[in-house]
């Protein structure tokens, strides 16, 4: 039915309205190299030479534009799309902070939540999840993504997804996802936003793809493409990507918007000779809507004309984004998610909190716990909360904030003082974030002193990750090193609170603090889910989902490494090996790493085949059993490696988690299957293969803390 009324309006469009619905323009902020003031805007709307509009949002102004629309010959509804990447008012952990939960229930409620809030201010679409894996912490988008592995991801963003969009387009408390940035934008050479990527088809293949084909199977409604070139050819501008992989082998039959001026950037990056030229080689390519770049609504009439695109490449673009306003019910009712009344109850929500607070909790990953300095006992108690971060509210949002909501964060200083009824809570802020001067730390070090424990917060400031904010020092920013030196002289017990949006560096603090809980930027609710986890109301149960590491000399350091000929066996005797002189291999903290409050046994692993045949599963089990003293929640996690293949394969590649909560003395058996889809990769004929022979099956609590192990051999068929 909708491919009918497509058809039928596509018959009745000109070229100039149909290219029209290929462009894109940013409203009232500026998400990119700020635009040129475009006084034409307003005019071109109502002409139809406006599809979508980005960076508006809110029921009177995406109201207001529609209007606009309307009064064109055609009357073709806009789409209004938005970033709306860790929530709209009510702000959520930023998504790598949300992935180290590895709840993908949690992940799908805050997404949920996003999307109500956002559609109810009239916004239909978010660019929203980037799903690009990252691997190298240099890259401030690490922010934005799910860390560093593909089964991982692959898991979240199909979480994310259905989060957003619900089953079925359509219903006005759910927005259309996108899945960004297609593709391998995360493996940027040195972690340089923007720049080169130069991939093998193996690493495109197993570790950069996966995510997006498990978002195009829970259906995401739209891709990105990206602004980098993969192996030569700017993203936008590749068939391979866009035609062969994604419509082609794939069959998305949503559409694919341009990032910010991504067709015009191949002028600058030498592969189109001007706008026309880049205009023609994105709509070739199947970039199909051009996000402010205009290249298309001001060259590809002419280039239809000259013969360098045919006119059916523009049809089967406009098909695509028509599809989707049919899909969304635009053409019914266009104004159906400007509803001023649903805008101020569904923002005025409290049950949105509530979620806010349980995913950041989740989200918090316990880093290191010694002599049992966490959870704080209950009772009278003098606690000094120190540092730059301890009473910032903006530090908590983190990046990608679309409204200013600010006033309603609760700080980790309010919320520290909401849950520690009875203690002495005392506050000195040390610095300003950013820890330019050390004037304020005497002030520090004298509230510390009289306080049985010293809660230190510290880290990057929002503003330090997310789009084009990589960096090449990993450190904590100005003077927090020498502050935590400073409170370290008390002798008081300290708990770092860490927040960032990426791994961080902070070895003195890794061998010296008591304990450390890293939070990254944890949203509206963080003081408070913080608080929960000081006091031991919520036992941490979050694991890093990407390895922090001891220098930045070591990345990128993915867990999953190739075997080497020569490789460290032991620390010691590293002479003609596979390693550094001056720094262990290894990581400070390993993908998959967090502590709890309690202790978790792994035991009994049995495995119902020895071998696998074609069709076939198998079924590894073993019993979890809580030994601690408090409930706890255990992410145990399933890896695999293929010992000889025709392509040298990873030491340990994750196949498989399951997050289980037991009471304290309770045991549970868990369970894994294994297909010979789980034992597959990308081989050198370019193949998904699974080849014969012996795989080992490793369980454990972290990629370095493996507790069980066994083998499976893949029969030969
Ligand atoms: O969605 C973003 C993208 O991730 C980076 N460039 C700008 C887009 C729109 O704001």
């Amino acid at each position: 039915q909708v491919g009918a009324r497509v058809e039928a309006l596509l018959a009745r469009m000109t070229l100039q309205e149909k290219i029209g619905q290929l462009n894109q323009l940013t409203g009232r902020a500026a998400t990119g190299p700020q635009a040129a003031g475009r006084a034409s805007q307003l005019a071109d709307i109502r002409a139809g030479k406006v599809g979508s509009l980005l960076n508006v949002h809110g029921a009177a102004e995406t109201r207001a534009m529609q209007a606009l629309a309307l009064q064109s010959r055609l009357k073709i509804p806009l789409l209004f799309g938005l970033d709306v990447i860790h929530g709209y008012k009510t702000v959520f952990p930023v998504p790598l902070g949300e992935a180290a939960s590895w709840d993908l229930e949690a992940i799908e409620a805050a997404a949920r939540i996003a999307a109500r809030e956002a559609a109810a201010a009239g916004v239909h679409w978010t660019f929203a999840p980037m799903v690009d894996v990252g691997r190298d912490p240099r890259w401030g988008r690490v922010m934005e993504g799910a860390g560093e592995d593909p089964y991982l991801g692959a898991q979240i963003a199909r979480a994310r997804v259905r989060g957003f969009q619900g089953t079925k387009l359509g219903a006005t408390d759910r927005v259309m996802a996108t899945a960004k940035h297609f593709a391998a934008y995360g493996a940027a050479i040195a972690g340089r936003d923007y720049n080169a990527v130069d991939l093998s088809p193996q690493q495109l293949h197993e570790v950069y793809l996966p995510p997006f084909k498990a978002a195009l199977d829970a259906g995401v409604a739209t891709f990105m493409n990206s602004f980098n070139t993969l192996n030569g050819v700017p993203a936008t501008g590749s068939s391979y990507l866009q035609r062969d992989i994604l419509k082609g082998d794939w069959r998305f039959d949503g559409f694919v918007v341009s990032d910010w001026a991504s067709v015009k950037e191949m002028v600058a990056h030498g592969y189109a000779s001007d706008l026309g030229d880049a205009a023609v080689k994105a709509v070739n390519a199947g970039s199909d809507m051009d996000m402010e770049g205009e290249a298309y609504v001001n060259h590809l009439e002419q280039a239809v004309r000259d013969g360098k695109v045919d006119v059916k490449a523009v049809d089967d673009a406009v098909r695509r984004v028509l599809a989707k306003k049919f899909e969304l019910g635009l053409f019914e009712d266009p104004y159906r998610f400007t509803d001023a009344r649903r805008e101020r109850a569904v923002l005025a929500d409290a049950s949105h909190r509530a979620v806010a607070r349980d995913v950041a909790q989740k989200s918090i990953v316990l880093l290191k716990n010694e002599r049992r300095t966490l959870p704080l006992a209950a009772g009278p108690r003098r606690i000094a909360v120190i540092g730059p971060l301890a009473d910032s509210r903006r530090d908590l949002e983190g990046g990608w904030v679309v409204e200013d909501v600010r006033a309603d964060v609760v700080t980790i200083l309010a919320g520290i003082r909401a849950r520690a009824r009875g203690a002495d809570v005392t506050y000195a802020q040390a610095c300003a974030p950013g820890c330019a001067s050390d004037a304020g730390f005497a002030q520090a070090v004298a509230t510390a002193a009289e306080a049985d424990v010293i809660v230190l917060a510290v880290g990057e400031t929002w503003d330090m990750s997310g789009e084009a904010k990589s960096r090449t020092d990993l450190g904590l920013p100005g003077r927090q090193n020498e502050l935590f030196a400073a409170l370290k002289g008390t002798g008081r017990p300290i708990v770092a609170v860490l927040l960032g949006g990426r791994p961080l560096i902070f070895e003195d603090i890794a061998n010296r603090a008591d304990a450390i809980l890293f939070a990254w930027f944890p949203g509206s609710e963080g003081g408070n889910a913080v608080a929960n986890v000081l006091f031991g109301d919520y036992n941490p149960s979050a694991r890093l989902p990407i390895g922090f590491p001891r220098s930045v000399g070591q990345l990128p350091l993915p867990y999953a490494q190739y075997a080497t000929g020569r490789p460290v066996t032991d620390e010691r005797d590293i002479v003609y090996r596979s390693a550094y002189i001056d720094s262990p291999n290894t990581p400070r903290y390993a993908f998959g790493h967090g502590l709890s409050y309690t202790t978790f046994a792994y035991s009994n692993l049995a495995l119902d085949r020895p071998t696998l045949a074609n069709g076939q599963t198998a079924t590894l089990s073993f019993d979890l059993a809580n030994t601690g003293p408090v409930v706890g929640t255990e992410i145990a996690q399933l890896y695999v490696r293929d010992l000889v293949a025709s392509t040298v394969r990873p030491l340990k590649e994750l196949k498989g988690f399951r997050k289980v909560t037991l009471r304290p003395g309770e045991r549970q058996r868990v369970t894994f299957k294994i297909e010979r889809d789980t034992l597959a990769f990308f081989d050198s004929r370019l193949r998904w293969v699974a080849e014969p022979g012996e795989f080992h099956l490793m369980v454990g609590s972290a990629a370095d803390d493996i507790r069980l192990r066994g083998a499976l051999r893949l029969r030969e068929e």
